[in-house]
C-alpha cells in the first residue's frame, strides 16, 4: 500500500470570474501503489538537443538545429538556441542527483545523433560521443534510474540534411538503421526500452508543411518558405520515417532482443502514425483524402511493417482540443491541420475547453489522458502503453514566486494522473508515466519564454531549483513528508 496519498480536485478548468466548476465527483486520494500497477515506470522527460549544450565538444558534429538557430536566429521567439541550453553535457551528474531526489524509477532522455555519428555512417563513430552516454546511463543506474532511451528527437546531422535532403531522401533509412545499430550495439546491454522517433506527425508537419522547424520548407496557403511542398513533402518524409522505424525494429528484434532483453517502440502525439505500424498501411480515409501525394507501400513495405510490430506505444499527451469532421459538412479549415478535413479549436461557444497554459494551443483538460489512452489500447490490442511525456507551461516572464511555487502545475499533474490511474482500472495496459520536463530548457521555435521544468533553471548560473512540483512529485513518489511551507499551503487550498 502507498504510503503517499494526495488529494486531487480535478476542476473542469474553464474559468469564469473567480468560479470553478467541478467535473468530477468529489476529491479522491490518489496513491502510486494503490493507483498504478507494480513495476510501473514513474519518471522525468528530456530530449538532447534541449538540454545538453556543448554544441561543438567533444568532436560533436553540427545538427540541422544547430544550424538553424544560428542562421535563422529570427524565428526563434527570443533568438536563443541549443549551444549551452542546460549545459546537461557538463552537469549530467547533478541531474541524475535531482532526478535520484525526485524518487522516479526510470528518465527518458534522447541520443543526439550528431555527437555519435558527426558525419552519418560515411564518418567514424565518435568515442566521446558513445562514451557521454556510457557515463549518463552508468550513473543512472547505479541510482536505480531506468534508461528510457529515445534516438530521435528532431535533431540529425546536418551533414545528412544536406547529402539526403533531411527525411525527403531515402537514403537517410539507411542511415537511421545504421546509427540505432551503433547505440543498441554500445548501449543496449544496459538499455532495456528504445523509441525509435519522438512525435514523428507532428515533426514533419511543423518540417515540410508549417515551415515552422528546419528545414522550413513549405508553400501557400499553408506558409511561406522559399522552397517546399506542404501537400506532399510531409508525408514524403513521415514515409521515410516510418520504413525507417520498422527497419530499426526489425534489426532489433532479429539482433538484439534475444540478448539484450529490451523493447523498442515509438512516440507519438496521436493521429494517424500508428495505423501504418500496426496494420501496414495508411488509414483508408487519409488514402481518399490525400491520393496522389501520399506515397504507396509496396508489398515488401507492408510486410516489413506489418511483420516488425513495436513492442509498446508511447503516448505524449497535454491537452485535448474540440474537431469537427468537415468531410460531410462544409467548415472553415485551418491551414494548421493541412489537408485533414477537420477543424480544430480549444474554445466552443466562447468558453474555453480548459485553463489556457503558456502555450496559446493548450489547455488544461485531465480527462483527456484517459480517453486518449483507452482509444489506443482499444484500437491497438492492448499494446503496452507509456505516457512518455506530459506537462504543463508557464511563460519565463512570469513572476519568481509563481514560478517556484507552480501551484497550476500540481493540479495538473495531480488530476492528469488521477485520469491515467481511472484508464488502468478500467483495463488499459499502461506502463509508464514521464512528466515532461525534468528542468526548464530550450522550447525550439519558443526558445527559453516559457517553462516546463519540474525543476527552474536560472540559465545564467544554471542553477537547478525545485518547483512546488518537483516536491510534490516526490512527495507522491516516495511517500516523503514535506517540510517545506509552499507545499503544505498549497495542499490546504487544494
Ligand atoms: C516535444 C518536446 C517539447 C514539448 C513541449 C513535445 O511535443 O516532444 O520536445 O518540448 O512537446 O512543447
Amino acid at each position: 500500500m502507498g504510503v503517499s496519498r494526495v488529494t486531487a480536485t480535478c476542476i473542469l478548468t474553464v474559468v469564469v470570474a473567480t468560479s470553478l466548476a467541478v467535473l468530477t465527483p468529489g476529491a479522491r486520494g490518489l496513491g502510486r501503489d494503490d493507483d498504478f500497477p507494480p513495476g510501473f515506470l514513474f519518471g522525468a522527460a528530456t530530449s538532447a538537443y534541449q538540454i545538453e549544450g556543448a554544441y561543438l565538444d567533444d568532436n560533436k558534429g553540427l545538427n540541422n538545429w544547430d544550424v538553424f538557430t544560428h542562421t535563422q536566429a529570427g524565428r526563434i521567439s527570443d533568438g536563443g538556441n541549443g549551444d549551452v541550453a542546460d549545459d546537461h553535457y557538463h552537469r549530467y551528474t547533478e541531474d541524475v542527483e535531482i532526478l535520484h531526489n525526485l524518487g522516479v524509477n526510470s528518465y527518458r532522455f534522447s541520443i543526439s545523433w550528431a555527437r555519435i555519428l558527426p558525419r552519418g555512417r560515411l564518418g567514424d563513430v565518435n568515442p566521446a560521443g558513445i562514451a557521454f552516454y556510457n557515463r549518463l546511463i552508468d550513473a543512472l543506474l547505479q541510482k536505480g534510474i531506468e534508461p528510457f532511451v529515445t534516438l530521435n528527437h528532431f535533431d540529425i546531422p546536418q551533414e545528412l540534411e544536406t547529402r539526403y535532403r533531411g527525411w525527403l531522401g531515402a537514403g537517410i533509412r539507411e542511415e537511421f538503421v545504421y546509427y540505432s545499430d551503433v547505440c543498441f550495439k554500445a548501449f543496449g546491454d544496459r538499455v532495456r526500452s528504445w523509441t525509435t522517433f519522438n512525435e514523428p506527425n507532428l515533426y514533419t508537419r511543423f518540417q515540410y508543411m508549417l515551415g515552422v522547424y528546419p528545414p522550413n520548407r513549405c508553400s501557400p496557403p499553408f506558409g511561406s518558405c522559399s522552397g517546399g511542398d506542404s501537400r506532399r513533402e510531409p508525408y514524403v518524409a513521415a514515409h521515410n520515417i516510418l520504413l525507417s522505424h520498422a527497419a530499426a525494429v526489425r534489426n532489433y528484434h532479429t539482433n538484439y532482443q534475444a540478448k539484450q532483453g529490451g523493447k523498442i517502440g515509438m512516440v507519438i502525439a496521436m493521429k494517424w502514425f500508428l495505423d501504418p505500424i500496426f496494420f501496414g498501411d495508411y488509414p483508408r480515409v487519409m488514402k481518399e483524402m490525400i491520393s496522389s501525394n501520399l506515397p504507396k507501400f509496396t508489398p515488401e513495405e507492408k510486410k516489413l511493417l506489418q511483420t516488425n510490430k513495436m513492442d509498446f506505444i508511447g503516448i505524449n499527451q497535454y491537452t485535448s482540443i474540440y474537431a469537427k469532421d468537415c468531410i460531410y459538412s462544409p467548415c472553415a479549415l485551418n491551414t494548421y491541420e493541412g489537408n485533414a478535413l477537420v477543424y480544430t479549436t480549444g474554445v466552443r461557444n466562447g468558453k474555453k475547453i480548459g485553463r489556457p497554459t503558456a502555450f496559446s494551443s493548450y489547455f488544461v483538460v485531465p480527462q483527456g489522458i484517459e480517453s486518449a489512452v483507452m482509444y489506443v489500447n482499444d484500437r491497438y490490442k492492448d499494446t503496452p502503453i507509456f505516457i512518455t511525456e506530459n506537462g504543463y507551461s508557464q511563460h519565463s516572464n512570469t513572476n519568481m514566486e509563481d514560478l517556484i511555487n507552480d501551484v497550476e502545475r500540481v493540479n495538473y499533474m495531480q488530476c492528469y494522473l488521477k485520469y491515467l490511474s481511472s484508464a488502468v482500472r478500467k483495463g488499459a495496459n499502461v506502463r509508464g508515466y514521464f512528466a515532461w520536463s525534468l528542468v526548464d530548457n530550450f522550447e525550439w521555435i519558443f526558445g527559453y519564454t516559457v517553462r516546463f521544468g519540474l525543476y527552474h533553471v536560472d540559465f545564467d548560473t544554471q542553477e537547478r531549483i525545485p518547483r512546488a512540483s518537483a516536491k510534490w512529485y516526490r512527495d507522491f513518489l516516495t511517500g516523503s513528508s514535506l517540510k517545506d511551507d509552499t507545499v503544505q499551503s498549497l495542499r490546504a487550498d487544494s
